[in-house]
């Protein structure tokens, strides 16, 4: 399969450019050559994937790089090589902020410059083939550019919101080569570290001060990985005033930013409804609702569905009912709630109190790796669930 990568040579000076082409770019026959002016009208045409930036004299490097990095929507974010001429801490500083990968300072770094241009290009050649061969075997590797938004919610508490969608994001991320990332919108009380066994200092208000020209780089900067999936989790800041200090707009930025980005986005959400949760609940692909079969479980989703009928929120298509905690005793089952809630059932869990409580007092999540033999109850029918998703 032949994936050649394809390059951007961004340049005003002649004789750098001159320089680069001939001893960096001989044997590539898929280069653009644009000059800092031309660039904001090409960069939807071109869709680089890798992008050599050369200083422009008018400093507009650091809107130059983040415009590039805003456009890649549709496309995999460029990987951006900084290149200039004098060192000035406080430009690299903006430039690596902006997004660039890396910089060099011409003439002394030519070498490494080329040494890590080769690198690049083949991390990135792998990096398609692979998506492409593993999308054409199996399907599982979705396409980069518009991932899926899945959120879970419900007007009820304690349901099993938190658990189901941190299980669920991390069994997507064994069962699957997408890549996931797992947002926690309970924003003064967090709760998805618990179930995954995660402590950090690192929560999604890290962004604010770059939440404008959020990229691959920033997210990722603030992030935790889950040890054992490699899942990646934007954790809540659990404290009130740094919740306030995230606006509604923010959130709208952040998951639009975050699907570029991922295949998958699993958001938790509070029950409140306020505009942030409207915010996220609009942005869904999908919503999974979670309820438990029970009568209060049953009113509070009517409540909600009137709510969202007075606040206009069209969700058609877009919702699904998720049953936790299913058990022999239910009061109701699955056929009995259609009769009250004419929405699809995507899934059922069962009720497993052992399971779940030994994992959390153990501080570590239901699942430890991908080909387990004896998981919880709850791992194993969320591990259907997800198959059958990604069939
Ligand atoms: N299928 C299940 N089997 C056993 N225990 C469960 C199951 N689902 C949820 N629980 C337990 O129920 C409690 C509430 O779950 P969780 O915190 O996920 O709910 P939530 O809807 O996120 O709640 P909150 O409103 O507090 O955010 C937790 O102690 C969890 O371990
Ligand atoms: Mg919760």
């Amino acid at each position: 399969m032949s994936v050649d990568n394809k390059i951007l040579l961004i340049c005003d000076q002649e004789e750098i450019r001159n320089r680069i082409i001939q001893e960096t770019l001989q044997s590539n026959d898929n280069v653009e050559i644009n000059s800092s002016k031309e660039v904001k009208k090409e960069i939807g045409r071109i869709a680089p994937d890798v992008v050599i930036f050369v200083a422009p004299n008018n400093g507009s490097e650091v809107e130059l790089i983040q415009y590039i990095n805003n456009e890649s929507q549709g496309f995999r974010t460029p990987v951006i090589l900084f290149v200039t001429e004098e060192e000035n801490f406080l430009q690299l500083r903006d430039v690596i902020r902006a997004g660039a990968s890396d910089f060099f300072v011409f003439p002394d770094e030519f070498h490494q410059f080329n040494e890590r241009f080769e690198k690049i290009q083949q991390v990135v050649k792998n990096q398609k083939e692979s998506v492409e061969e593993t999308a054409a075997t199996s399907g599982k590797a979705l396409k980069r550019g518009r991932g899926q938004v899945i959120s879970f919610y419900s007007g009820k508490g304690g349901v099993g919101r938190t658990l189901l969608s941190s299980t669920f994001a991390q069994t997507l991320k064994f069962e699957s080569t997408a890549e996931v990332l797992l947002i926690d919108l309970n924003l003064q009380f967090g709760g998805v570290e618990t179930f995954l066994g995660i402590e950090s200092n690192r929560s999604l208000a890290d962004l604010k001060p770059v939440i404008n020209e959020l990229n691959e780089n920033h997210i990722r900067n603030v992030s935790e990985k889950e040890p054992l999936s490699k899942l990646e989790l934007l954790l809540s800041p659990q404290d009130a005033e740094a919740a306030e200090s995230i606006l509604d707009e923010h959130v709208t930025q952040l998951i639009r930013s975050c699907r570029r980005i991922f295949d998958f986005v699993i958001i938790d959400l509070p029950t409140e409804m306020n505009a942030k949760t409207y915010a996220v609940l609009e942005e869904s692909d999908l919503i999974y609702y979670v309820m438990k079969l029970d009568t209060p479980s049953i009113r509070v989703y009517q409540h909600v569905d009137a709510l969202f009928d007075r606040l206009g929120m069209d969700t058609t298509d877009r919702i699904q009912i998720v049953i936790n905690e299913k058990e022999r005793n239910n009061e109701l089952n699955a056929k009995d709630l259609q009769e009250f809630i004419p929405l699809p059932v995507a899934t059922e869990i069962r009720r497993d109190m052992k399971g779940v409580q030994g994992a959390v007092n153990k501080g570590v999540p239901l699942r430890q790796k991908v080909r387990e033999r004896k998981i919880p109850l709850v791992a194993k029918d969320v591990r259907k669930w997800v198959s059958s998703k990604l069939k």
